[in-house]
């Protein structure tokens, strides 16, 4: 088996984008640009993963400590991409090959990477570099080829004649070695160019000229290299992969009638048969099951949706709903809910941290939060489970068959027994029994012909 790593390149800080992030932090369909490259090189099945930070490393190190474990390598001082691969020279050296990627441009591809490694074994290159051909080259390094046609070197944008600033097959910063071979490669890079950096691009014609094997690896999809340096750059990348995932979508049989507003992430999967409304924005590791309707004006983060569900105008969040539940309009579900299958959930209702069982309906204006709540359960309008008491939360639980009535307010920790009634009105500090009533309500006192209208007018007289 070979030894392989790979090299993420992350320490620049993109003054451009102006943001308060470090670039690679700056987000692509709600996702750092740096998340879809790890996600790239993970599912090429590398292991071995090593990240270059520098602008922003403690927020950089924050994130890659919340995914999974990563080696980091601190690049004090930004003086290009071959001294940024320098800082992880420890971690590589020992390895068959190194993957080196840019932080910067999320569009890479397992399937690229593969297919560029299995091209780099075959040819035994010291170097092989991923190319493509872009309309617009401004920016980029260009593949610079002889008279001859051979491929002689990448040449930086701020260093082309007129002449190669015209090429159009660019470097996209993706590069496989022979990772005996960069190390010994790195240490004749030097700094003499337009921008005063060590070039990464530069061990290409250093390794030809001293007969090496380097030759480049074209990709057709030319998104491989698209990466952002300005807000305006980064729109541009979320609308490329936005299309992407509709696409995805539209071949998996999902009726999206048309996409304004809609925005899903790269990892959320929908069933056939599920229409999109717009105004929705769909993210997270979210599932949706087929025959459901979702939108418009909807915002799902992180939830597992089952068949046939309808969620108009809802918020929902870390949550999970079943299978022909209705929801909305105007609801805002909160993380850690269950809403089970053929619950009816109706106009301005928040709900928290509760299980919701089977068929319960819960019309309009309703606010339950840390509940367990049963089957067939009918919630009348205005009712509320006052769960905090200001210093801690309690739980609500509610038996099945209950029936609460309009404005009951249950004072938690507090049990209505399955098949128990609260009167309308009622404040609930007790448990109440199976099968029982509860009414808490003041005593209604009726004084006969009270006719303000009249005594106002005699007043008046
Ligand atoms: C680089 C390539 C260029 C290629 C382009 C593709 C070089 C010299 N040029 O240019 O040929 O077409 O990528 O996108 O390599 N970084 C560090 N430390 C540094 C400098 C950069 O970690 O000292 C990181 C950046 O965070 C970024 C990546 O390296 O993720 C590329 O750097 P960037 O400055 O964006 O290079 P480009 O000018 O885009
Ligand atoms: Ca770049």
């Amino acid at each position: 088996m070979d030894k392989l790593s790979c090299v993420v390149l992350a320490a620049g800080d993109g003054k451009r984008m102006k943001s308060s992030l470090p670039k690679v932090l700056c987000e692509v369909l709600f996702e750092p640009m740096l998340g879809w490259v790890l996600d790239a090189a993970e599912s090429s099945g590398i292991r071995k993963i090593g990240v270059v930070t520098g602008s922003g490393a403690d927020k950089v190190g924050a994130y890659l400590a919340a995914r999974g474990e990563y080696s980091t390598f601190l690049q004090e001082q930004r003086l290009g991409t071959a001294h940024a691969v320098m800082q992880a020279e420890e971690f590589f050296k020992d390895d068959d090959f190194t993957l080196v990627l840019c932080g910067d441009a999320p569009f890479v591809t397992a399937e690229i990477i593969r297919k560029a490694f299995d091209y780099h074994k075959s040819e035994g290159n010291d170097i092989t570099v991923i190319s493509s051909g872009v309309d617009n080259p401004t920016g980029y390094g260009r593949i610079f080829r002889d008279g001859n046609g051979r491929f002689v070197g990448i040449v930086e944008e701020k260093d082309c004649t007129d002449e190669q600033r015209k090429i159009t097959e660019i470097n996209s910063g993706i590069y496989w070695f022979k990772s005996a071979k960069l190390c010994e490669l790195l240490k004749q890079v030097e700094n003499n160019n337009a921008n005063g950096e060590f070039y990464l691009t530069d061990t290409v014609q250093i390794c030809l000229e001293n007969g090496g094997t380097v030759s480049r690896f074209y990709s057709a999809d030319n998104s491989v290299a698209l990466g952002a340096n300005t807000r305006k750059g980064l729109m541009e990348l979320n609308r490329v992969a936005r299309d992407r995932v509709v696409d995805r979508l539209l071949d998996g049989g999902v009726e999206i009638p048309l996409c304004d507003g809609i925005i899903v992430g790269k990892n959320v999967a929908i069933g056939a048969d599920t229409k999109i409304l717009p105004n929705t924005i769909i993210k997270g590791d979210t599932t949706i099951g087929r025959g459901c309707t979702i939108g418009a004006n909807s915002m799902i983060d992180n939830c597992t949706i089952g068949d046939n569900v309808v969620l108009n105008n809802v918020q929902a969040a870390e949550s999970t709903v079943e299978s022909g539940a209705r929801v909305g309009p105007f609801v805002h579900i909160r993380p850690n809910s269950t809403i089970k299958s053929g619950v009816k959930i109706g106009d301005f209702v928040e709900v928290k941290n509760s299980v919701i069982g089977e068929k319960t309906s819960i019309a309009h204006l309703t606010y339950v939060g840390d509940s367990d709540v049963g089957s067939r359960v009918n919630f009348g309008c205005g009712v509320v489970t006052a769960n905090y008491d200001g210093i801690n939360k309690h739980r609500t639980v509610i038996g099945d068959n209950a029936f609460l009535g309009c404005n009951t307010n249950l004072i938690a920790p507090v049990k209505v027994g399955d098949n128990a009634t609260t009167a309308a009105g009622s404040t609930i500090t007790k448990d109440v029994p199976d099968n029982a009533l509860a009414v808490e309500r003041g005593q209604l006192r009726v004084r006969e012909n009270w006719d303000k209208g009249i005594q106002r007018l005699n007043k008046k007289k």
